[in-house]
């Protein structure tokens, strides 16, 4: 424990935005790590060396620095393809985050696959770009949106799939592998291998599971497969796509625009080789460069270091908030089934107003419906609360929390 407490001190300083103090005097403690990751001095190091030293524009010109900047780019392709066990890195492409890829899937193979009375079928932990596009495809299609519910643990009530798979016409089931509220992880191979008997294909949002948790696309053999950099404590507006390839032949283009093309004539074009077809105009490429950084980071740590801390933490915070009158956890308090997110509802307080007093101490928070409306619904609430850790924080920030929680309830007389 002494050394883990040691190396998770030694990651902080990497953290320069870790040194923050609000309100003059509260030093920060970030807990909205769900939402997005704070950045190592070794990403923003890179995004700084690429605009500083070789800036220039990927794919299109024989110079030197052209050249770095394309390797560079395409390194990324090479590392993701490694990190998450994806055998052909042409199969993953370069998109602005989870949210473009699910929706260039739901343009490029939605309009060409899905016909009337189809069906989709996604889960109620959904965040909305998992429900959204999905809702645009079926309407314009007269297809139908179909909801896995989950139980009282937070899990899905997967024999519903069953019987949504045994009626036919199922095309896709897409789902998070770790919900972004509850922390849920999903039971993802069982869904696939239940989808496969039927021919069905399957997406995978791993925005909330690949920060946190190993993932190995080869093993889990679903379709299609998103993540955002941004999560994993790399860069804003960077993330990646990864299809089948035999599925990514035949889908159409998303965005027209310089390099997805071959040949432009007057009124017909030919489309660039996988997986360029679908990397339309001049791609984000100095956050690409800070994702690299951001995966040998990780790499550094170790995938299986940021999951047990993460476990631990989560269950040393659970029994810490147990000691609260008035606190509903919501979803399962098996933190070996869930990633390190918390979500809570203390007595009536508003969860904005608790985020409002926690904050007065330094302590950020999420709160309100974290984009995930059809839960907020299924759990009979407007709005939770919500604490997500990473590998910088410490029991320390989460004794502080606690202090903070029962100042709030000394406020509101609880
Ligand atoms: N998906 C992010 C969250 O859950 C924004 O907060």
């Amino acid at each position: 424990m002494k050394t883990q407490t040691t190396s998770i001190n030694s990651i902080r300083k990497d953290f320069p935005i870790l040194n923050r103090h609000v309100y003059g005097d509260k030093q920060l403690i970030y807990l909205d790590n769900a939402s997005t990751t704070q950045k190592p001095i070794q990403v923003i190091n890179s995004i700084n060396d690429f605009y500083r030293n070789y800036n220039s524009n990927i794919h299109r010109s024989v110079y030197s620095i052209a050249n770095e900047a394309t390797n560079a780019y395409e390194n990324t392709r090479n590392k993701i393809a490694k990190f998450l066990n994806i055998s052909d890195p042409k199969e993953i492409i370069f998109v602005r985050g989870t949210t473009e890829a699910i929706n260039l899937v739901a343009y490029s193979w939605g309009r060409k696959n899905i016909t009337k009375n189809d069906v989709i079928v996604t889960t109620e932990y959904e965040h909305h770009s998992n429900i959204v596009p999905w809702q645009l495809l079926v309407k314009e299609k007269q297809a139908k949106l179909k909801y896995i519910e989950i139980n009282k643990s937070g899990e899905l009530c997967l024999e519903q799939l069953d019987s949504y798979l045994e009626c036919g016409n199922v095309k896709l089931v897409t789902f998070s592998q770790m919900s972004n509220v509850l922390g849920t992880i999903t039971d993802s191979k069982k869904i696939i291998s239940q989808c496969r008997k039927h021919d069905v294909k399957t997406l995978i949002d791993g925005a909330q599971s690949v920060p946190h948790m190993k993932v190995n696309i080869n093993d889990l053999n679903c379709d299609f497969f998103a993540c955002s950099a941004h999560k994993m404590l790399g860069p804003t507006g960077v993330g990646i796509l990864w299809i089948r390839k035999n599925v990514m032949e035949e889908m159409i283009p998303f965005h027209g625009g310089g390099d997805m093309i071959k040949e432009v004539h007057k009124y017909d074009t030919t489309w660039n080789d996988l997986p360029y077809k679908f990397e339309a105009g001049t791609p984000n490429i100095a956050d690409v460069i800070g994702f690299s950084s951001s995966i040998d980071y990780i790499n550094n740590i170790g995938m299986d270091v940021i999951r047990n801390h993460e476990e631990d933490l989560r269950d040393y915070t659970i029994s810490k908030l147990d000691n609260i009158k008035n606190i509903v956890i919501y979803g399962s308090k098996d933190s070996t089934k869930s990633g390190g997110i918390i979500s809570f509802n203390f007595a009536d307080i508003h969860p904005h107003d608790l985020a409002t007093i926690l904050d007065e101490d330094g302590i950020a928070i999420r709160s309100g419906h974290h984009c995930a409306q059809v839960l907020m619904e299924k759990l009979d609430v407007p709005a939770t609360s919500r604490i997500s850790f990473y590998v910088y924080n410490t029991k320390n920030e989460i004794d502080k929390l606690i202090t903070s929680l029962e100042k709030a309830a000394r406020l509101f007389k609880l």
